[in-house]
């Protein structure tokens, strides 16, 4: 690791703003100084400028109770109406909200009225099913414009969504459905990935038919897959039978800024994932804000398109919220990279003329991997802006993507954040900052962010620390839901009045920010987050397996991959073979949680490293994980182990 930090700092590239794309920008300079001058001035300003209040706020910050924050919580908003109907007053009803593309082709477009009649009707249709203020509605739906829609309609009428990721399994959506005692779940017969339909509606019918009595009434179903499905009468409800029924003229009534918005679940360091929290008109003006700034989103001329599916955190505040909010006109797209051939995503920029593209680095990597005479087949002029999310972006990676996509002349964005954080908190502004591949670089205006030691002082230049944000900001998460004990120790304990973001960083000479990837036992694949203890939870639940050891290691393609130390049974041993179990050891972990987690590697040993004290000594397992020699392993209470490890897997 320190040896490629050491490589990464020597990168000397470095690209200042044209002076055409500083002229246009939308943030200047200015920015950074009003921030510095009175950061919470600066912070109502943006709410102000950015958003409408049905009753105007007075208190900026309420910190009395640290570290559960408040913020503009006299003032009372309603996000959808931010979103949909304040555009259609102002005069842009009849510009496109939505471009959807459908995996197989067809595709459809809502202009800022259609979407606005749609989240009327939904949300009248909601109020229909008993959804009132505060309730919970889970969302298992694939890149659909009824998943935006759904999500607006839950706003609207107050109620606060759990959007769960469509490649989850019914385990994963059930547990989220009990921890926040949802009443609905909005779904699809199934949606489209990789050329064919995936089921979804099943998952929902064998996560509610689990043990234990349910909290939800209804399930209503988008048609999407043409899948068969089977029917419970009297909870399951076809949603286009139910949207015709209602009217669609419905007024948004204003609830309070710290009203909640969503719950959505990521991994933490143990087996249970976390539901972070956000509510309403905090979270919306720092989305709002950073959407604006750091893309210098022109809403009358930009075509933008942020490839994330809204079951992340950067699809709900970059696909969702900061876009709508800003009257953007967005691409949303259903499936694959490579579906029906390996230049879709090109061939929709081509199609829609994206000029703002946001996207993983995990993804960047696999089209450079697959040449640039792919992208060159298609005309990728419209793009003026291009960013990158999910995990470091290397050099190599950055230029290309600059290179082969951005035609050599567009900005590139780095911008780090959390689903705990809400929206951006580092990232250049991309008229104003000189760019430097790697480098997440600055904290945006109005964010302080700090490198520390672990007794919390400052390591200064040109070392490493953790990364904390040492002043509350307007998106950030409000607790985890029902369990504020572990919002505290996750986040507040180890520095007090500081957040611990658990990701190393190192500022460089200039004072850019470097991130060194978690410091925790958080994984990092594909830019989506995973926990071992949790793979390893799904690992020991399977009969065959006795204990279970799950590591992040480094993978050219995907970041980190995830790669598991099994002890099988000894009564078990003779049932399969290594290949055998392997397999079904993998498949077993898709079906717990989802494919996402599906281990790269699993390994049966006979024996795992541990301290005296019983502990896992993953840094050796990451050792052999990732092919190096093994290093020091005199902690270890039965020193031979990694020989025996080692040896077996010869
Ligand atoms: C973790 C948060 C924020 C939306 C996507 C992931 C890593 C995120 C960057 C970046 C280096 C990054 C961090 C962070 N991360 N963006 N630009 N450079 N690392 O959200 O699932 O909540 O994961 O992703 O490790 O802690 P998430």
């Amino acid at each position: 690791m320190s040896n490629r930090i050491d490589n990464l700092l020597h990168e000397a590239r470095r690209f200042p703003p044209t002076e055409q794309f500083a002229a246009d920008a939308i943030a200047g300079a200015d920015l950074y100084e009003a921030a510095e001058n009175d950061r919470l001035q600066f912070w109502a300003d943006r709410a102000r400028e950015l958003l409408h209040w049905h009753t105007p706020f007075t208190r900026t910050l309420d910190w009395s109770n640290p570290p559960f924050a408040k913020w503009f919580d006299d003032g009372a908003l309603n996000v959808a109406y931010n979103c949909l109907d304040r555009h259609v007053l102002a005069g842009n009803g009849d510009r496109i909200a939505l471009h959807w593309e459908g995996e197989p082709g067809d595709s459809r477009s809502y202009t800022y009225s259609e979407l606005t009649s749609e989240v009327k009707r939904a949300a009248n249709l909601l109020t229909s099913l008993g959804i009132r203020q505060g309730d919970r509605v889970a969302i298992y739906l694939p890149m659909i414009p009824e998943a935006v829609i759904s999500m607006l309609a839950v706003a609207r009428i107050g109620a606060v969504h759990s959007v769960v990721f469509g490649g989850f399994s019914a385990e994963s959506l059930r547990s989220r459905i009990d921890d926040a005692s949802a009443k609905l779940v909005i779904t699809a017969d199934g949606g489209y990935r990789k050329g064919s339909v995936f089921p979804l509606k099943q998952a929902v019918d064998a996560a509610l038919a689990a043990d234990g009595e349910s909290t939800v009434s209804h399930v209503l179903v988008v048609k999407r897959g043409g899948n068969e499905v089977e029917w419970t009468e009297g909870r399951d409800l076809w949603w286009h039978d139910e949207m015709v029924a209602v009217d669609d003229e419905h007024v948004a009534k204003a609830f309070p800024a710290e009203n909640p918005l969503f719950i959505l679940y990521t991994s933490g360091t143990t087996g249970k994932p976390k539901g972070i929290l956000h509510t309403s008109g905090g979270y919306l003006t720092q989305t709002a804000f950073t959407h604006r700034s750091v893309f210098d989103l022109h809403a009358e001329s930009d075509v933008y398109w942020c490839t994330a599916d809204v079951g992340w955190i950067t699809g709900h505040s970059y696909v969702v919220y900061g876009p709508l909010a800003n009257g953007a006109t967005q691409v949303l797209y259903e499936g694959t990279p490579d579906s029906p051939h390996p230049g879709r995503w090109w061939d929709i920029i081509q199609k829609y003329g994206v000029s703002i593209f946001y996207t993983a680095p995990t993804a960047i990597r696999s089209f450079m991997k697959a040449g640039r005479q792919i992208p060159q087949q298609f005309d990728l002029s419209s793009l003026r802006l291009l960013g990158s999310v999910g995990e470091p972006i290397n050099p190599e990676a950055w230029i290309w993507y600059r290179d082969v996509i951005g035609g050599g002349e567009t900005p590139i964005v780095d911008t780090w954040w959390q689903t705990e954080t809400g929206a951006i908190m580092v990232s250049a502004l991309p008229g104003v900052t000189t760019l430097k591949p790697g480098s997440a670089q600055v904290a945006i205006p109005g964010i302080q962010i700090e490198v520390l030691d672990d007794e919390g002082h400052d390591v200064g230049l040109d070392s490493g620390g953790l990364l904390v944000v040492s002043e509350p900001w307007p998106s950030m998460l409000r607790g985890i839901w029902g369990d504020p004990e572990r919002y505290k120790e996750t986040y507040w304990d180890k520095f007090g009045d500081k957040y611990f973001a658990g990701d190393g960083a190192r500022r460089d000479r200039d004072g850019d920010l470097w991130l060194l990837g978690r410091v925790d036992d958080v994984m990092n694949v594909s830019g989506h987050r995973l926990s071992t203890a949790e793979i390893e939870s799904a690992l020991v639940s399977h009969p065959m397996v006795a204990e279970a050891a799950v590591v992040g290691a480094e993978d050219e393609a995907t970041g980190q991959a995830v790669v598991a130390f099994v002890i099988v049974r000894a009564s078990q041993a003779d049932v399969a073979t290594a290949d055998e179990a392997s397999a079904l050891l993998r498949a077993h972990v898709a079906e717990q949680i989802g494919a996402i987690a599906k281990p790269r590697t699993v390994f049966l040993v006979a024996e795992l490293p541990k301290t005296r004290s019983g502990k896992i000594m993953r840094r050796l397992l990451r050792d052999v994980a990732e092919g190096r020699e093994v290093g020091d392993t005199t902690t270890l209470a039965d020193t031979q182990v990694m020989q025996i490890i080692t040896d077996r897997l010869k």
